[in-house]
């Protein structure tokens, strides 16, 4: 019997990396876990380790309609969705010397408004019940601008925002909005990357976190704390401080 405050969560971007992690975890403490992204394959082999608590539900959550379609389907099998956890998202480094306007158009479509197609699919359904919580993995690369980060940060920036502002609209609906802002996670995401991912977590040791926080309501849910925390502090510097320090402490290449 699960001692969590879900009986059905619906997962975007359950496929790999975090997603698929918290998707088992679910499924391990008894929870049906709806789960979608696009790799159908992926899917289905998720599922065969799911106790039979892991529907697969493929979705490109750009499409503003299947997105909003696919949430009446989930809920028709399987009632309610307790919680929206949005974990779907794309990294693309940027390139001084090649800026490409697409890559930005791309990420922000998946990582943003793929975020509130989410949002707009079960929002009103929650609102109407008076209860229920949407969670956005959004990233500490959304604090503030950093190397490297031009494509991605800003698109973690928004989502942070996006949060914050369904947090002050819902606030005494019943409704409940979280952030989840993660450091480095070893996933299929982060195993390219070439500079140093300093306080490197699993993906499972991720997703333990993140259930723990969404099931004590937090809105911040960020690990690990001694880079976050970190993070957080360097927020506060004055520009100049803040600028020296990433120079001196931040890799560019
Ligand atoms: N790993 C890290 O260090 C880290 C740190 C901070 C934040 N994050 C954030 O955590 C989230 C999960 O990342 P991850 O590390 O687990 O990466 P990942 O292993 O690459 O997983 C990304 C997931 O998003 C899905 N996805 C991508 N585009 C999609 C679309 N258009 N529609 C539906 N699903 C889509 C992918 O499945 P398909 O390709 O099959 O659709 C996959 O399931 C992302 O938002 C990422 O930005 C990661």
């Amino acid at each position: 019997m699960s001692t969590l405050p879900w009986k059905t969560v619906w997962i975007a971007g359950a496929s790999s990396g975090i997603g698929r992690a918290v998707a088992l975890l679910l499924a391990r403490r008894g929870v049906h876990v709806a789960a979608s992204a696009r790799g159908v394959d992926a899917l289905n082999a998720l599922a065969a380790e799911g106790n039979g608590l892991i529907s697969v539900h493929p979705l490109d959550v750009t499409d503003a309609k299947a997105t909003y379609e696919m949430s009446k389907e989930i809920e028709a099998a399987h009632g309610p969705v307790d919680l929206a956890l949005v974990s779907s998202g794309t990294w693309k480094p940027f390139k001084l010397g090649d800026i490409r306007t697409d890559a930005f158009a791309d990420s922000m479509a998946v990582n943003y408004l793929g975020a509130v197609n989410m949002a707009a699919a079960v929002i009103a359904d929650m609102q109407a019940r008076g209860g229920g919580q949407i969670a956005f993995v959004s990233s500490v690369a959304g604090y503030f601008g950093l190397p490297k980060s031009a494509t991605y940060g800003p698109t973690k920036a928004a989502l942070i925002n996006l949060a914050e502002s369904l947090k002050t609209e819902l606030d005494g609906s019943g409704v409940a909005v979280s952030v989840v802002n993660p450091g480095f996670v070893a996933t299929p995401m982060t195993e390219t990357n070439s500079f140093p991912m300093p306080f490197l977590m699993s993906a499972d040791k991720a997703a333990e976190r993140i259930v723990d926080g969404l099931a004590s309501g937090r809105f911040e849910v960020t690990f690990p704390r001694r880079l976050t925390w970190t993070m957080k502090a360097l927020g506060l510097l004055p520009y100049p401080a803040f600028f020296w320090f990433v120079r001196k402490f931040v890799s560019r290449r």
